[in-house]
């Protein structure tokens, strides 16, 4: 843990790990949240103090979203403000339809740099953007989530090359997204399943994603320019773009017998199995455990529930062979199972992603705002000091 030296004016002038310091700001405090917390160690998720658990057997993503925004649950009318608000922001420009189509099918280009643009052209169409009260912010935030389940359902059909769709006002958030998804309208199973995907990505604390948002805030930049910066950090592997290396993994392996060498063989040369270990949960990822249990029912519905049997038949083999050193499924171990049962391609993983997190991710933005400091913490020099300048001339 950090101690006060830090606070004090030293000269951070040392040779190379000489001075201690938090790498990757493991374990330190950067600032304080109602939003959710994460209990590493007993393996909990809550949101503003409820369990994730009964929000996703009880609640909606727009009931999270208004618990995150507000800190506390929607009365009835207030839930239907928000729903009603967040309906006729779910459309989007004519121009971003167009960049999406033009940008989502080129080769090589992944979802997630269409996702990071297009929500980065949104500012220009929110004549409200430069403005900073809180109201406005709210509202912005409020169509930030809106859009982004757009704009990710137009990137899903423009790289399969199929009709873009255009918001259902009849349907919920999670239910016009999975019809904007798969041009299916979705029975109560594929609406309620949608919605704990979204519910279950909703928030995470201070994830890499959502620190870099709030680093971004820190300077009182605007909320466009603070999500586009966690669109970013979100998509890198070893975060969101986690759940489709699951995907990849598990075509790799191929049949249940590949699993046991295949972990052997990566876990001897230290390589990363996508979907396990945490830099807080130190035992399941409680998300994972719910999406374990939805993955049943929509893996037999789809009839890929071989994908099931290995993801399961790699857990359990990791938790015998490696679990007590603290590497456990996280959320994107079994997520992968379910979106590609539900017929999401696995490049679309991420993006779905960012359409749930979207939620925390706008209320960290806004409750870092509200009691602002910049975010600025040093390096420790280890360079050379007092270089004299060399003419170009003389430099061999
Ligand atoms: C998400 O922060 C959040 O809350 C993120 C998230 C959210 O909701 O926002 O929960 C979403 O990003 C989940 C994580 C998705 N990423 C992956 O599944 C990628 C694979 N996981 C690892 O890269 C890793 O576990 C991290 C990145 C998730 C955490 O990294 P840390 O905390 O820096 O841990 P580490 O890499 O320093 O590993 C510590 C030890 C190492 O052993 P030693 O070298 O010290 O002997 O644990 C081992 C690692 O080798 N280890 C793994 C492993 N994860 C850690 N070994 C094999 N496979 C793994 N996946």
């Amino acid at each position: 843990m950090l101690n006060n030296t830090y606070s004090e004016e030293i000269k951070l002038v040392a040779k190379p790990g000489e001075i201690p310091f938090a790498k990757g700001l493991e374990g330190v405090p950067v600032g304080e949240s109602t939003k959710s917390f994460v209990d590493g160690l007993g393996g909990k998720l809550v949101y503003h103090g409820h369990p994730i658990e009964e929000l996703c057997e009880k609640s909606t993503y727009e009931e999270v979203f208004y618990l995150l925004l507000n800190d506390q649950l929607p009365k009835e009318s207030e839930l239907r403000d928000l729903t009603r608000l967040m309906r006729s922001y779910r459309e989007i420009p004519g121009d971003i339809y167009d960049l999406i189509s033009k940008q989502a099918p080129r080769y090589g280009v992944h979802p997630m740099s269409v996702l990071r643009t297009a929500v980065s052209a949104l500012a220009s169409y929110d004549e409200t953007t430069e403005e900073d009260s809180p109201s406005e912010q709210r509202r912005q935030g409020i169509r930030i989530v809106s859009k982004i389940a757009t704009i990710t359902a137009a990137i899903a059909r423009a790289r399969q090359g199929k009709p873009i769709l255009s918001p259902r006002p009849d349907l919920t958030h999670a239910g016009n997204f999975y019809y904007m998804l798969t041009g299916n309208t979705p029975d109560n199973f594929y609406a309620r399943l949608m919605d704990v995907l979204l519910i279950l990505h909703a928030d995470h604390e201070c994830n890499a994603s959502t620190f870099s948002m709030v680093v971004v805030r820190s300077t009182l930049s605007d909320l466009y320019s603070c999500v586009v910066a966690g669109i970013g950090a979100l998509k890198g592997p070893l975060h969101g773009g986690a759940n489709e290396e699951v995907m990849r993994m598990l075509q790799a392996i191929g049949s249940l017998d590949n699993v046991e060498k295949f972990l052997d063989d990566a876990m001897s040369q230290r390589l990363r199995i996508s979907g396990f270990g945490h830099r807080v949960y130190k035992t399941m990822d409680p998300r994972a455990a719910i999406l374990r249990e939805h993955a049943r029912e929509v893996t037999r519905r789809a009839g890929t529930e071989h994908w099931l049997e290995t993801a399961e038949r790699i857990e359990k083999i990791m938790a015998e062979k490696y679990g007590q050193r603290g590497i456990w499924p996280n959320v994107d171990f079994f997520s992968g199972v379910v979106m590609a049962s539900m017929g999401i391609e696995p490049p679309m993983f991420t993006p779905m992603f960012a359409v749930g997190r979207s939620a925390g991710w706008v209320s960290h933005i806004i409750e870092q705002g509200n009691d602002n400091r910049i975010f600025r913490p040093r390096f420790i020099y280890v360079g050379p000091e007092d270089e004299s300048y060399q003419p170009i001339r003389d430099r061999k």
